[in-house]
């Protein structure tokens, strides 16, 4: 079981989306039964609010199928939890390590690396947004699925 929580500032935007597009991309790869898939915010400003109406929109546009959601915020004891911690931004990581201290295990990373995806509450740009995310979880599945692979063939 590959456990992968995506993270953002809110959690109403960006990480519930990369959640339901990553969900919908190991749906289509048939290998739905080895992923939990998961997200989460650093702040508590949106704590058990829904995802946000223009983030669902867009989803439903993109013919990702919406799931149930409430805001939660990433606690100290998630970190021991996941093996993968994908944030949005710069900004994310430095707020997960006051929640955490420090990233000892490596398991923080940015879904695009070297690149923020900026936040569409602010920006208003949800089709970006989403395309940013899109391109991101097809590339950490590929990663994902040829480490898997890689780890077979060793054994
Ligand atoms: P997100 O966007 O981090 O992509 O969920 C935000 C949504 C709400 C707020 C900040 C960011 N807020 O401060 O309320």
């Amino acid at each position: 079981m590959i456990k992968i929580i995506f993270v953002c500032l809110g959690n109403i935007c960006r990480s519930p989306m990369a959640e339901a597009i990553m969900k919908e991309l190991v749906f289509e790869s048939e290998i739905k039964e080895e992923f939990f898939i998961d997200s989460k915010a650093t702040s508590t400003e949106e704590l058990g609010n829904p995802i946000y109406p223009l983030a669902k929109k867009k989803l439903e546009e993109k013919g990702i199928l919406y799931f149930s959601h409430d805001a939660q915020v990433f606690r100290k004891e998630d970190y021991d939890f996941y093996d993968y911690i994908i944030v949005m931004e710069d900004s994310n990581i430095r707020n997960l390590l006051y929640i955490v201290g420090n990233d000892d295990s490596k398991k923080i990373r940015k879904l695009i690396p070297n690149y923020d995806i900026d936040d569409p509450w602010y920006t208003r740009n949800f089709e970006k947004a989403y395309n940013d995310i899109y391109n991101g979880c097809q590339k950490l599945l590929k990663e994902l699925m040829k480490q898997k692979k890689t780890k077979r063939e060793g054994e």
